[in-house]
């Protein structure tokens, strides 16, 4: 059970989730290291909240203990904690996380030792998790924790192979091939500084013996730091068992220390999303443009064109196809739809069949239903289309409620805003608007009336009517010949220099 409210005297602060259920301590815990600065990235935000794939790398690591069955889930905070925890509390709502504050950096080894009030009594086995390495996978989490426990061991460490191991810490073995310590770059002899076997930051032990080995660990290191990496040689020393697994697709074990490698984890997510997708059936023509969050969900026979940008809790369904240049956010397509080239859409519905762009932007609130056609620049907004329903050029529909088959006319516009009310315009099914028209809210046009073009409708149109508000026309017979003569006349006296006229 972690105790939420220790007693005892101490520099830690274990504020309780924001979530009011009581967090139960299974089998399995997590420590989340996540305090530092990170002075390396030269930036005013913590390191831990900048964000690859649309999530602070924070948010990664913890999605990714709790999917491998720890709880609670312990996050060590520091610099900017109050965020920190802010942002895991709204994405992670009910979540068995604990919060404890680490108030001064003085090394990974000191920040785990931040987490026993909360982990008091526990006695089960704990990962131990770097809030500066998102993109290990649940899976690879949940498996190290398995092989930890199958293999009887005090401590397991997750090793990477690197070809350039410059920065971690390295993974010393004895001839027998066991792990015997693991050595920082800045404390290594010129022979341990050439191994490229590496510590992820990621291990898993059992809780009480880590919680005994740190205990004895000193400072006694280059950066003058308790360095939770001294574990390994402290428990062997104690005769408990260690050992290392090497995990295969390294650069999903990566550090973020630098804008660089923010980068290069930004792409290796990626690769990973868009190799997922493809293995469902999607077609992504070319995944070094391409950008997915691993949030979203894409049927098969769908197409992503070079350029396009998903985020979020974005739904596409099979067979649709997004081309060049369009970002979705959080939106969610039916079958078949077309995304037509830069089309920019947020918190939007499109039904089957439809197609949307180039160049449309679809807001908040849009809602189209099968087989509508929203065009080329087009804004909606709080709009709901009907079945059939039509808005193929220049318009801006706001706060509007389409029925079927509505054929929305070209520069259309939606007068939706009086300067203090947003007012609604309500389109009845079959209705035809003719181009430029205003419709200014609140208004109604009932089923199958016409609305003739550049109309300025003010009042209600009943069903099956016409409106109509124009000045009317009048033609003057032979103007533009007199027109025509008159300036040949000027241009003739100016020619002789005459006064003209
Ligand atoms: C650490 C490891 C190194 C490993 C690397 C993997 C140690 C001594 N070294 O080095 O072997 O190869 O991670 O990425 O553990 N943190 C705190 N409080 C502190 C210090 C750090 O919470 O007092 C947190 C940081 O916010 C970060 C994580 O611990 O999320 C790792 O700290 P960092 O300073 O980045 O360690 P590295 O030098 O990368
Ligand atoms: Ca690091």
């Amino acid at each position: 059970m972690a105790r939420r409210s220790p007693r005892r005297k101490t520099s830690t602060r274990v504020p309780r989730s924001t979530d009011a259920a009581p967090v139960r301590a299974g089998s399995l815990a997590a420590v989340v290291l996540a305090a530092g600065e990170g002075t390396r990235m030269k930036s005013a935000r913590a390191k831990v909240l900048h964000e690859i794939a649309g999530r602070p790398l924070i948010e990664h690591v913890v999605r990714a203990a709790l999917a491998a069955g720890a709880s609670p889930v312990v996050v060590v905070v520091g610099v900017q904690g109050d965020i920190v925890r802010a942002r895991l509390d709204k994405a992670l709502p009910g979540a068995p996380l604990l919060f404890v504050e680490q108030t001064e950096r003085r090394g990974t080894a000191d920040a785990v030792r931040c987490a026993l009030p909360a982990l008091a009594g526990f006695a089960g086995t704990a990962l131990i998790l770097c809030g500066d390495v998102p993109a290990l996978p649940a899976e690879a989490v949940a498996a190290l924790a398995e092989g930890h426990l199958r293999a009887g061991a005090a401590m397991t460490v997750l090793t990477a192979e690197l070809t350039d191991p410059s920065g971690y810490g390295r993974i010393v073995r004895g001839r027998d091939g066991r792990i015997r310590a693991i050595v920082e770059e800045r404390d290594a002899t010129a022979a341990q500084r050439r191994i490229r076997e590496i510590n992820t930051g990621t291990y898993c032990a059992d809780w009480p013996a880590l919680v005994a080995a740190i205990a004895k660990i000193k400072p006694d290191n280059a950066q003058k730091e308790y360095y939770l990496t001294d574990a390994v040689r402290l428990m062997l020393a104690g005769r408990r068992r260690v050992q290392a697994v090497v995990y295969g697709a390294a650069d999903e074990a990566l550090g973020v220390n630098s804008r660089r490698q923010l980068a290069m984890l930004q792409r290796a997510m990626n690769e990973r999303v868009l190799g997922r997708l493809m293995d469902g059936g999607v077609t992504v023509i070319d995944p070094a443009t391409t950008w997915v969050h691993d949030t979203v969900t894409i049927g098969a026979d769908s197409v992503l064109h070079p350029g396009v940008i998903l985020e979020g809790a974005t739904v596409i369904g099979r067979g649709c196809v997004v081309r060049s240049g369009s970002r979705l956010s959080d939106c969610r397509l039916g079958d078949g739809v077309e995304v037509k080239e830069y089309t920019i859409a947020a918190e939007a519905s499109i039904g089957d069949g439809s197609a949307v762009g180039p160049f449309a932007h679809l807001r908040p609130g849009t809602a189209l239903g099968a087989h509508c056609k929203v065009g080329n620049f087009v804004e909606t907004k709080k709009a709901v289309f009907g079945e059939g329903s039509k808005a193929s050029h220049l318009s801006y529909i706001g706060d509007a409620e389409l029925g079927r088959d509505v054929n929305v006319g070209a520069g259309t516009i939606t007068c939706n805003y009086d300067g203090v009310n947003k007012n609604r315009t309500v389109l009845g099914d079959g209705v035809f608007i003719g181009s430029d028209t205003q419709l200014v809210a609140p208004v109604t046009v009932g089923a199958r009336a016409y609305v003739g073009a550049g109309t300025t409708v003010t009042k209600d149109v009943p069903e099956d009517a016409l409106a109509i508000a124009r000045v009317d026309q009048k033609n003057i017979e032979g103007w533009a010949e007199k027109r025509r003569e008159k300036m040949a006349a000027q241009k003739a006296a100016a020619r002789e220099g005459g006064i003209p006229q």
